[in-house]
């Protein structure tokens, strides 16, 4: 197979955003306690935070991270963690069936953010609670002195405000799972008046109403339209969740998941602008991508229901595969092409639960697959975005019809140079990628990496976490450019 790509930087498509390389924390089984957080770890620092996890963190280059969840906040209530830990009460967790001992809460979250060098995002609790509790955290995080929340912040031993920009109104109020669940009026209502009472207070925030929790949910479309309309003026994103598994082996389909993203982006901005030509506005809404990844979710609902309510249990720790991070980087492509309408994007999650860094309890942290699309893009996407289309063969998919086995994107830099993304979907051929960067001038492939292997199913573990890894692609040629990409691979070619 031979595919053809055309590299122009006049073909600008918006700038890369950093936003798109955010993860996710949630208070869900070991992310937070024996993920981000476990005294007495050999690498734990005076706060109890694990030094081998912000290490991989850093190294895993996340700019954002949405906190505290997730199905988790729509029960929560954030005043239980902060104040003095041996006061802080538990409580039962409805969500996850588990106990929250609060031992972490907001002041130790933004903490760890300071420490790992990323930009907070914060979840307020629209299911069980409301407008005050929302007001109520907002004060406390971000108003600089002299009213009594702000003054308990303090003495908590945050002088300066924290001046979170970033704020979800709720989480997945559409999904029938989650605690205080609404018809999508009653949450644009009630999501609507918080953002206008939240810009009261603090009228330079970034808010984010909550979308689909898939495209696939009976509501979708419309929830977006009914929310969108209640919401309009005060809010500025809309978000998106979407989630995938190779479903009965059919790998095909699965690698060509990051199809069913792109027509989710397409269809939820087109709502937007619907709702936007109703109202007569010029505003757009952006798209805060805010939980995205590979989870095998029908083996959780599979599995029995829990009867105990443990602490910190080992909940969702999916083991990846090399085919799993191959769709991971198709969704990241796929993010980094709709740059100009995804401003933000959150892979859920970071540590253990469904996550690209794995911890054992005392012991060791380890990369899974995963972790490296997402390294290399974070690392290498720079400048602007170019649109590519690719000339290549395409391939029929039970799930999502006909997928083009290349998927790519590339980014501009004048001083970092020109990437390219992107990964090849055949199961069994290798794709030889031709590349035309006239419009570059001469440019030589100065690094080529692919991220392939016999085995499509192989998995890193923690006695070799570097099975799955990307190596130096020995299959490059210089005149014309072409790169062999394997099958079943994601690769970094880049250009100087
Ligand atoms: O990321 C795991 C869960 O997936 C989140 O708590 C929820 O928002 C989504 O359904």
């Amino acid at each position: 197979h031979t595919a053809h790509l055309t590299i122009d930087p006049a073909f600008r498509v918006a700038p890369v955003r950093r936003r798109t390389f955010g993860a996710f924390v949630e208070h869900l089984g070991r992310c937070v306690y024996t993920g981000i957080y476990e005294p007495g770890h050999p690498t734990a620092d005076e706060d109890g935070f694990r030094g081998d996890v912000l290490e991989l963190t850093r190294r895993l280059g996340v700019s954002t991270v949405r906190y505290p969840g997730g199905n988790f906040v729509s029960g929560y209530r954030w005043e239980d963690g902060v104040g003095p830990r041996e006061q802080r009460p538990r409580r039962l967790d409805l969500a996850w069936h588990s106990t929250e001992t609060n031992e972490v809460g907001v002041d130790e979250f933004l903490r760890w953010c300071g420490k790992a060098g990323v930009e907070p995002m914060m979840a307020v609790n629209l299911g069980t609670r409301g407008i005050e509790a929302a007001l109520d955290l907002l004060e406390y995080c971000n108003h600089p002195s002299g009213t009594t929340l702000s003054e308990r912040r303090i003495a908590g031993g945050a002088k300066e405000p924290y001046g979170i920009r970033m704020w979800c109104l709720g989480n997945e109020l559409d999904g029938p799972w989650q605690t205080g669940h609404k018809t999508a009026r009653e949450y644009g209502r009630l999501a609507a008046e918080t953002a206008r009472a939240m810009r009261m207070l603090d009228p330079g925030l970034e808010l984010v109403a909550c979308g689909s929790s898939g495209s696939s949910m009976p509501t979708f479309g419309s929830w977006e339209a009914e929310v969108l309309t209640e919401t309009y003026d005060v809010v500025d994103y809309i978000s998106c969740h979407a989630y995938y598994e190779e479903k009965n082996g059919d790998l095909g389909s699965f690698l060509a998941c990051a199809s069913d993203m792109e027509y989710f982006i397409g269809s939820v901005a087109a709502t937007a602008d619907h709702v936007g030509a109703k109202l007569k506005s010029r505003k757009k809404i952006d798209i805060s991508f805010d939980e995205w990844n590979v989870w095998y979710l029908s083996r959780f609902q599979d599995a029995a229901p829990p009867t105990d309510w443990p602490v910190a249990p080992p909940l969702l720790e999916d083991h990846y595969s090399l085919a799993d991070a191959v769709a991971v980087g198709g969704l990241l492509i796929t993010l980094l092409r709709n740059s100009d309408r995804v401003r933000a994007a959150s892979l859920a999650q970071l540590v253990n639960v469904i996550a690209p860094i794995v911890t054992e309890p005392g012991g060791r942290a380890w990369t899974q697959t995963t972790f490296h699309p997402f390294a290399q893009a974070s690392r290498y996407a720079a400048g602007d975005v170019l649109r590519v289309e690719p000339v290549c063969p395409a391939y029929e998919t039970a799930e999502y019809g006909e997928a083009p086995l290349l998927h790519a994107v590339a980014t501009h830099d004048p001083d970092a140079g020109t990437t390219v993304f992107a990964i090849n979907r055949s199961t069994d051929r290798p794709l030889s990628l031709r590349l035309d960067a006239r419009a570059l001038g001469a440019p030589r492939i100065v690094e080529a990496t692919t991220l392939a292997g016999p085995d499509p199913y192989a998995r890193n573990t923690a006695d070799d976490p570097g099975r799955v890894a990307p190596r130096p692609n020995p299959d490059v040629e210089q005149d014309p450019l072409t790169v062999l990409l394997p099958p079943v691979s994601w690769n970094v070619i880049r250009l100087g």
